[in-house]
């Protein structure tokens, strides 16, 4: 979602600016501006469209000057163009502002400062912003800030310059994601790491309610009743290295092949003396486990798979009922959880607005919370009573790979550790499954090994404008991922069912040649699946099979097989998926799309 990026030292401003928001674009924009102070006035430049148009602009219009703020817009008020994009500013231009989030009550403000006479330019919710710190303004930034903050509701990460002030960067959040970077003689903000690397590793991470105040050589950071607070420095252990492609065509496909890597590290990493799950950052006991009558894994679109791979685990290992619900209608939906519920929050970005507010909902009613997150120090992170963080390093490709079966292979290692607590799995089993667990990163690695059969498939998909995924029990889980990979960035139109269910309905839309991907890895629904696969097959359907070696019935039926080398029926999903996420690379990459960037996306959902 949209990104900022804020400089103030001895460079010039644009370069920084303009390199950070290069290393943002990931998050998804459809639109980019900069603005400076040149130490009379401030500048602004600002485009509708990638950032390439904007820093041509730019080399026509070079803007100069050692501070300035920059953003890359997601349009949610006001469609992309050049007036909506950021930084917005108030009728005179003497100030600008960068906003991520969104200001609830801007209609309202808007209307009030329409009838005092002044001019909006833009459809945004951010220009009230603007204006009314211009309002406020009487020679003192900080405090027309804090006024103006005390007048808007919502969320918002915000970085301030006025020409008053060549000397200071004024920066804010509640609810959106914001990092201070420090230098030496220069400081910096940006709402995500990777804007900064290139300069520091040095970082504070702003919470809920800070103002900060940089100039070059100072940061002070206050709480929203301007009182000072102290902050403790965080040192970044990535490398711009991990943020960039490292030879591969494109983010998503490095991310693919990292999987091995970042699953190994998930769980070897969280082995304690004796060879058992021992995680070190969040503290159920046995006591508390038995506490827990029931559970609630909520998570939005790829995460919210995972956590329903998850529930399967956690209920078939730990034989505890698990609910699922997407962070968006959880909130709003009335369900039981008090303080015997334990819930579980999955978010990579450890940001997406609707599961943190899902979180504070479930504190608010008295559950016990625990995060499953990849980013350190994210809100979600900070908010959640326990964390398991998922360690597969940054996910920079909008569509969500290694974050996700990292974020299962967590799940079922939670699985293990509360069936061992809750005495409902004695010591060897659980170290026969750990030890099942512990393949599937190899078994992985023979997955991606098969990448060229998959580009054949994928070649046959190149032209199509719908399909299915069709499985059963976990597999549905998969279908649900494999479906949701293939839209996003592929722009085929699939849907994903069980298999069983499709006849009731939906298989009205087979026809000749609708291709339909079959997952069928569950030894116990072979069977059954087989049948499934016949139904549609029946219809003309042009079958893809994915079934674990040995399962070669499946040839009579299918048109094209994938073989998943044979792994514990539990884990034949985390394995398989693997498939579908290259399937979905290969047709986007084929029909030449923007794979890391799909349209209309973004990485980190910082809006309702
Ligand atoms: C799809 C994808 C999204 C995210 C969802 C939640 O590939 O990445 O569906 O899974 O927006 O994001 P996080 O996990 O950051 O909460």
């Amino acid at each position: 979602m949209c990104g900022i990026v804020g400089y103030i030292g001895a460079r010039q401003a644009v370069e920084v600016i303009m390199d950070g928001l290069s290393r943002l674009e990931y998050r998804g924009y459809d639109s980019a501006g900069v603005a400076v102070n040149d130490g009379r006035e401030i500048v602004i430049e600002k485009k509708k469209g990638r950032l390439q148009l904007l820093e041509e602009e730019l080399k026509v219009k070079p803007l100069c000057g050692c501070m300035g703020i920059g953003h890359t817009r997601w349009a949610t008020h006001g469609e992309p163009s050049d007036a909506n994009s950021h930084p917005h500013s108030d009728e005179t231009c003497s100030l600008a502002v960068v906003h991520n989030g969104i200001i609830e009550n801007y209609l309202e403000i808007k209307s009030e400062l329409k009838k005092n006479g002044v001019v909006f330019k833009s459809e945004t919710d951010t220009e009230v912003v603007s204006h009314l710190i211009d309002f406020y303004y009487s020679g003192d930034l900080l405090d027309a800030v804090y006024k103006t903050l005390e007048r808007v509701r919502g969320a918002y990460a915000l970085g301030v310059i006025h020409k008053d002030r060549p000397d200071v960067l004024i920066a804010a959040r509640k609810d959106s994601p914001l990092v201070i970077g420090v230098g030496e003689g220069e400081n910096f903000i940006a709402s995500d790491i990777p804007a900064l690397l290139k300069y520091t590793k040095n970082v504070y991470l702003l919470e809920d309610g800070d103002v900060a105040v940089l100039t070059r050589d100072t940061i002070e950071v206050y709480d929203l009743q301007r009182k000072k607070v102290s902050k403790e420095l965080t040192e970044i252990t990535w490398d711009l290295e991990s943020a960039t492609k490292g030879g591969y065509p494109h983010f998503m496909i490095k991310e693919i092949y990292e999987q091995p890597h970042g699953i190994k590290e998930t769980i070897t990493r969280r082995l304690d003396e004796n060879g058992l799950v021992r995680f070190d950052d969040i503290k159920l006991t046995r006591e508390d486990l038995a506490e827990i009558e029931s559970i609630y894994i909520v998570a939005c679109g790829t995460a919210y798979h995972a956590g329903m791979v998850g529930r399967k685990a956690i209920e078939k290992i730990a034989r505890i009922k698990v609910e699922t619900d997407i962070s968006s209608e959880f909130r709003y939906d009335t369900p039981f959880i008090d303080e015997k519920t334990l819930v579980i929050l999955v978010s990579q970005s450890g940001e997406t607005l609707d599961t943190l507010a899902a979180l504070r909902e479930a504190k608010k009613r008295g559950a016990r919370t625990l995060a499953i997150t990849n980013v350190m120090g994210s809100s979600i992170a900070r908010e959640a009573e326990h964390v398991i963080y998922t360690w597969a390093g940054p996910e920079i490709s909008v569509a969500s790979t290694k974050a996700y079966t990292t974020q299962i292979t967590c799940l079922f290692m939670l699985a293990l550790d509360m069936a061992f607590k809750k005495d409902v799995l004695d010591l060897e089993s659980y170290r026969t499954l750990l030890e099942k667990l512990k393949e599937v990163p190899e078994k992985i690695e023979a997955v991606i090994e098969n990448e060229p059969q998959v580009r054949q498939i994928a070649d046959k998909l190149v032209n199509v404008e719908h399909g299915f995924f069709i499985g059963r029990g976990m597999d549905y889980c998969i279908a649900l991922e494999g479906s949701l990979k293939m839209k996003e960035i592929s722009y085929v139109h699939t849907e994903a069912f069980a298999a069983g269910e499709l006849k009731h309905g939906t298989i009205a839309l087979i026809e000749p040649g609708t291709p339909v991907i079959a997952l069928a890895t569950q030894q116990n629904l072979f069977e059954k699946s087989i049948s499934n696969i016949k139904e549609v097959k029946a219809r003309g359907a042009y079958v893809i099979g994915i079934t674990v070696e040995g399962n070669t019935l499946i040839e009579q039926v299918a048109d094209d097989v994938l073989y998943v080398p044979r792994v514990d029926d539990l884990f034949a999903g985390l394995v398989g998926v693997v498939y579908l996420q290259l399937l979905a690379y290969h047709v986007s990459a084929m029909k030449g799309l923007d794979v890391d960037k799909p349209r209309n996306l973004a990485k980190s959902v910082t809006v309702e």
